[in-house]
Order: structure tokens, then C-alpha cells, then sequence
């Protein structure tokens, strides 16, 4: 009899199991028909965005940047790369039209957690101390014109009101930073007070999202790049819009007639996205809540904590760790996007490597191979909705441009959207997810005209070269 019951006892767990995964299949469904609607109402937003409407959720912050690179940058530039977990400093010797990038070097330094949620002062003392490290190790590679400042490209990925080419207010954080007193104010002033403190003699020419530094380096490279998106940490995208269909836009008229917008689609938000209650929750009880909607469906900083967050109500629900629910499991960001990804791409016929790693995080000895198999479904789950939301983005773009469809002038027949992040980067089944519904969502036909390319770390590059086509020496 007690054997009889036992046996109840764990079909009553699978049923409940089995319930809390098929509620979860449905929540986080995205038909094509639903991508097609969020597609649309991220066209609808731009327009807003664009309009300056005070209530648009899309910023569509103008950039400044009205030409992007040709080829033909010359010198010595430095850039820095802030936005992420990681800081860089690059320099790179451009060597014109013929030579192109002659040398390029780069320094990463991951960003100690503390200084994300401390001060202004801390955080751009540090940089800037970094990069006056840097700028030590010059060698003799690199060549600055006798009586000449050293200049750089600033990358900063995060939402800033520009004032100019080389100045802008920060609006807001975003991605776990959260420092006092930098809202409002001119980032680039705060930069150069601190390079000043280091003694560091450099001036800074270029202010530039990741998004606008991807576009540029990726331009670079291929004529045909319209558009870049980011997926990492954050999600965003720009594009490079025609000047005179921004209404907000009061300056004069570039020659070009272009303007290269940085939507910040990161904050992007419609009845149309299927937000879950574990959205819900993370967003209630995460640093901005009720800011950057889309991103936290979407981005490397969320996706494990959103599996984390089904995998609680699993353990909760039906005991799908055991009796007792792993503490850790409780624990918030504990399950970092690139452990889901490692354990998503693992095929053994067991799963031992995703029980390995749910050991290591949780610290449940065993799993069952119920619970490995449920939560590799629970991955794919995450994985895929973030890919198919983030493919009816760009699909959005597309459509804004007018590239949805296949050209009928051959003259110019690619597009081209340069990709950089390590989300997008480094977990395979999320990128090619994201390939297949741009593909289906663009027809096979407009989607062989489209190219999505990665533009491995082209923002830093891509600020160097905005600041070499805005030097202060440039002809
Ligand atoms: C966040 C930032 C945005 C940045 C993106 C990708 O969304 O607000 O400025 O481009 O992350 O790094």
C-alpha cells in the first residue's frame, strides 16, 4: 500500500510539473502572426519616437552623426568602450582608403561590481585611470603627429539626450548601473574631468551609443550596412534614417541628408508583447522597474534569470529538484545567461553536462532526468521568445526603411545589419532562432536580399573612426 501511494504521490508531481510547463508554453508562444503585430507596433513607436511625443516609449535620440565612415580616415585614434560587464580601451592607427586599420590594439577590464552602483567620480576615475595605463604602453606602431592631442571616441551604451557630436546628458541607466547624481549630466564633461585628475592629456571628439559605433565600424567595412543591432547584456538597435523625415529635428539639414538614430529599443513596450508573470516579476523587483520592457524578454542580462524564475515555481510547484527547493535557486541572477546557453546546447542523450551545471549553480547534488530534461524545454522556452521578439525588431526596421521587400532596382540590392554582442555571439540556438524568424517573417525572397552580420567588436573601432572624421586636425 505505502508503495501504492508513493507511486500517487509522484504522478500527482508530474501532473503538476507537467502543468506549469504547458502554462509556460503558452505564455511564452509567439506566433508569427503576433510577431507580425509587434513588428508593426515597433514602426508605429518609431514614428512617435520620432515625433518627440512625450510619451513614446522609443527615445529615437538623434546621434549627430549625419556621415558615416568612408574609408578614407587617417591617424592615430583612441576609443573606450563603456556599457557593459566589460570596459574596453582600444587604439588603432587608420591608415586611409588604400591601408585601412595598419594596427589596432585593445585592453578589456571587467567593470568591478561595486563601482556600478557607487559613484559618478568613482566610476569615471577608474576609466580614466585605465586608460591612462593604457596610453603608456604605446609603442612605436602608432605615430601622432608632432604637437598634436591624442583623441578619442567615447562609447557609452546607455540612453543619452546629445547635444552635440561630442557632448550628451545621460537620460537614465540601464543594465544593473545605477549611480547617483549622473542623471542629467554631461557624461563627456565627466570623462574629461576625470582624464584631467589622471593627467591625461586627451580630448574626447566623439560621443556614441554601441549601436551608432557598430553602424559606423560595420559601414566601414560594408557599403551596404543599414541598420545594427545589439544583443547582449542590452538590446538595441539604430539605423540610419533620412533626415527630413525626423519632425523632431529642428538643426539644419545635413548634406547628407541622413541621420543615424539611435532608437533605444531596449524600452520598448506594446499590448502586443506577451508578458509573462515571471516578466512581471522580474521587472517589479528588478533596479528600473517599469523601464527597457522589451530588453528584459530579451537580453543576456535577463534570460537565465527568467529561467531561474520558472525553475523556482517548478521546484515550488512540483518538486522538480526534490522535497526541499535548492536555496540558491531562490537567489536572484544566480543563473547567468551564458550557463543557460551552455546547458541548452548540451546533447548528450543524459544531459550530463546540464546536470553538472545545475549542480555547480544550485547545488543539488542529483537531478533527475525528468528535471534535466524539463529544464533544457524551459531554456529553449526563454531562448527562443527572446530570439523571435528580437527578429520582429529588426523586422520592424526593415520595414520602417522600406527593405521588407525585394528591390525592384537591382542597383542596391543587399541590406545589410551589423550585429554585435555576446549574446547574440556566443549562444548559437538563440542567433539561428533569430535567423529563421527574420526569414520566415521576411519571405524568402526579400530575405535573401538581407544580411544579418556580425560585426565583431565594431562599436569601440567604430568610435574611433567617428572621431577621426571629426578630429579637430581633419582637413
Ligand atoms: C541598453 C542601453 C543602450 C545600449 C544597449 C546595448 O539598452 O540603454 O544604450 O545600446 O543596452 O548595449
Amino acid at each position: 500500500r505505502r508503495r501504492r501511494r508513493r507511486r500517487e504521490a509522484e504522478d500527482e508531481r508530474k501532473r503538476k510539473a507537467a502543468a506549469v510547463v504547458e502554462e509556460v508554453e503558452q505564455a511564452f508562444s509567439t506566433p508569427t502572426a503576433l510577431l507580425r503585430g509587434i513588428a508593426d507596433a515597433m514602426v508605429e513607436e518609431m514614428q512617435r519616437g520620432l515625433r518627440a511625443d512625450p510619451h513614446a516609449p522609443l527615445k529615437m535620440l538623434i546621434s549627430y552623426v549625419d556621415n558615416l565612415p568612408t574609408g578614407d580616415e587617417h591617424g592615430l585614434f583612441y576609443a573606450l568602450d563603456l556599457g557593459g560587464t566589460n570596459f574596453r580601451v582600444i587604439r588603432v592607427q587608420l591608415g586611409g582608403r588604400e591601408k585601412r586599420v595598419v594596427k589596432q590594439q585593445y585592453e578589456e577590464v571587467s567593470i568591478p561590481p561595486h563601482l556600478m552602483v557607487g559613484t559618478s567620480t568613482e566610476l569615471f576615475d577608474f576609466i580614466a585611470a585605465e586608460l591612462e595605463k593604457f596610453v603608456g604602453t604605446e609603442g612605436e606602431d602608432f605615430h601622432l603627429p608632432d604637437g598634436r592631442q591624442r583623441e578619442l571616441g567615447f562609447t557609452f551604451s546607455f540612453p543619452v539626450h546629445q547635444t552635440s557630436i561630442s557632448s550628451g546628458t545621460l537620460i537614465k541607466w540601464t543594465k544593473g548601473f545605477s549611480i547617483n547624481g549622473t542623471v542629467g549630466e554631461d557624461v563627456v564633461a565627466e570623462l574629461s574631468r576625470a582624464m584631467e585628475r589622471q593627467g591625461l592629456d586627451m580630448k574626447v571628439i566623439a560621443l556614441v551609443n554601441d549601436t551608432v559605433g557598430t553602424l559606423a565600424g560595420g559601414r566601414y567595412v560594408d557599403n551596404d550596412v543599414a541598420a545594427s543591432v545589439i544583443l547582449g547584456t542590452g538590446t538595441n538597435a539604430a539605423y540610419v534614417e533620412h533626415a527630413n523625415m525626423i519632425p523632431k529635428w529642428n538643426g539644419r539639414l545635413p548634406r547628407s541628408g541622413n541621420m543615424v538614430i539611435n532608437m533605444e529599443w531596449g524600452n520598448f513596450r506594446s499590448d502586443k508583447l506577451p508578458r509573462s508573470e515571471y516578466d512581471k516579476a522580474l521587472d517589479f523587483e528588478s533596479l528600473n522597474p517599469g523601464e527597457q520592457i522589451y530588453e528584459k524578454m530579451i537580453s543576456g542580462m535577463y534570460l537565465g534569470e527568467i529561467v531561474r524564475r520558472i525553475l523556482l515555481k517548478l521546484a515550488h510547484d512540483a518538486s522538480l529538484f526534490g522535497d526541499v527547493v535548492p536555496p540558491k535557486l531562490e537567489q536572484l541572477f544566480i543563473l547567468r545567461t551564458p550557463d543557460m546557453s551552455a546547458m541548452h546546447h548540451d546533447t548528450s542523450h543524459d544531459l550530463k553536462h546540464l546536470g553538472a551545471k545545475l549542480k555547480d549553480i544550485l547545488g543539488v547534488p542529483d537531478t533527475s532526468l525528468e528535471a534535466r530534461y524539463i529544464t533544457l524545454h524551459v531554456c529553449d522556452l526563454v531562448a527562443e521568445r527572446g530570439a523571435r521578439l528580437a527578429a520582429a525588431g529588426i523586422y520592424g526596421i526593415l520595414k520602417k526603411l522600406g527593405k521588407d521587400k525585394l528591390p525592384n532596382d537591382f542597383s542596391q540590392q543587399r541590406t545589410v545589419v551589423a550585429m554585435d554582442g555576446g549574446l547574440y555571439e556566443h549562444y548559437k540556438k538563440f542567433s539561428s532562432c533569430l535567423e529563421a524568424t527574420l526569414t520566415d517573417l521576411l519571405g524568402e525572397e526579400a530575405a535573401s536580399s538581407v544580411v544579418v552580420k556580425m560585426a565583431n567588436d565594431g562599436s569601440g573601432i567604430g568610435a574611433a573612426l567617428l572621431a577621426a572624421s571629426h578630429s579637430q586636425y581633419a582637413a
